[in-house]
């Protein structure tokens, strides 16, 4: 494994079929030729991830949809005009260009324009599509500086694209235009499956109210009920019921809130993890507060739950997977 700046490098990497780590404004992605089934096949290994479970594929600011995609409704077209680049993921009919192993075999195709800089001069050198899961083993907490890949991935990437941290720090919102995902009758809503990076409510000012997965519909891993999880307990409480949650726990406790939550519970005696007050302030910092937190040798930790507007959408929802069916969390899922 190699680690640097180098994008010509990196872009050979992607090439000989090989797998680079990358930075996206959302979190850190592991890359591989999206066109190609032996170079996808490498992802699924290394991530020891189910080969049914579809990776994002990545494309540059002037890539040509129609080689990705198929059957484009005008509603994903109005949409990703405005949303692209950025941290939005849309799933359409699968495109002559992407593996049959890129969409774990799917006749779909989540897709996404990244906006930060290295991955489009990435993109732009390798000329073609990257699929790219985020850069951590199955089911952990995702990478949102090239220090967390290395910890997670180490040998197994041949080079490490070193942006620095993420800016938004969450994944990317993916929206289903395929129909696969809706409940009968209601084949034409696109449908939230994640929500992410951009606001559910800047998506329904494009293309209208959102809905919800048909629970009839096969799940679409990373939205698998425990996600995102680190080796700590994670319970996910209203901030009024931390210091009840905190009360009934036991071992090491950590408490994860921003940092004026505290002044309210001056008496709680546990590691208090402040995070910023602003939600893309918490977005941007969530993963790695998780991480330093099992460096830390927490047992438990008690994250307040922010509102479920903007951003607090998708960090309610990571921390709600963080939680998972493990543990028996004030809000189960
Ligand atoms: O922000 C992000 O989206 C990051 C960065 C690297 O771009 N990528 C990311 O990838 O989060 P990953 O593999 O961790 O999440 C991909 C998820 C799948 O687990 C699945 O839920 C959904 O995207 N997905 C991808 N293709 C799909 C498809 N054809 N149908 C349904 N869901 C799909
Ligand atoms: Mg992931």
């Amino acid at each position: 494994m190699t680690r640097g700046t180098d994008i010509r490098r990196a872009s050979d990497v992607l090439r000989a079929g090989g797998l680079v780590a990358f930075p996206t404004e959302t979190v850190y992605g592991l890359g591989a030729d999206a066109s190609r089934d032996d170079a996808a096949a490498k992802i699924f290994a290394v991530k020891q991830r189910p080969r049914a479970h579809p990776l994002i594929v990545h494309l540059a600011p002037e890539a040509r949809l129609e080689d990705w995609a198929i059957d484009v409704p005008d509603a994903a077209r109005a949409l990703v005009a405005i949303a692209w680049p950025g941290p939005l993921t849309v799933i359409l009919r699968r495109g002559p260009r992407v593996a049959l192993a890129t969409t774990g075999g799917a006749d779909t195709v989540g897709l996404r324009v990244p906006s930060h800089p290295m991955a489009q001069q990435l993109l732009r050198a390798f000329g073609g599509a990257i699929a790219a899961p985020s850069a951590n083993r199955f089911g952990a907490v995702s990478p949102t500086t090239a220090e967390h890949v290395i910890a997670d991935l180490g040998d197994e990437v041949e080079y490490v694209l070193d942006g620095g941290p993420c800016d938004v720090g969450v994944e990317s919102t993916i929206v289903d235009f395929s129909g696969r995902a809706n409940a009968p009758g209601r084949a034409n809503a696109p449908v939230l499956l994640r929500p992410g990076g951009m606001p559910r409510q800047a998506i329904e000012q494009i293309v209208g109210p959102l809905a919800e997965a048909d629970a009839d519909a096969p799940a679409a891993p990373g939205t698998l009920a425990s996600h995102y999880a680190p080796r700590a307990e994670v319970i996910a409480a209203e901030p009024d019921e931390v210091p009840a949650a905190v009360a009934a726990s036991h071992g090491k406790i950590a408490v994860l809130a921003p940092a004026s939550a505290f002044a309210k519970w001056p008496d709680l005696a546990v590691l208090a993890y402040r995070l910023p007050e602003d939600l893309p302030g918490i977005a941007r910092s969530l993963y790695a507060a998780l991480r330093d937190l099992d460096a830390a040798g927490v047992d438990v930790v008690i994250a307040a739950l922010p509102p479920a507007v903007g951003l607090g959408e998708a960090v309610g929802d990571r921390l709600r997977r963080a939680a998972g069916p493990r543990t028996s969390g004030s809000r189960k899922i």
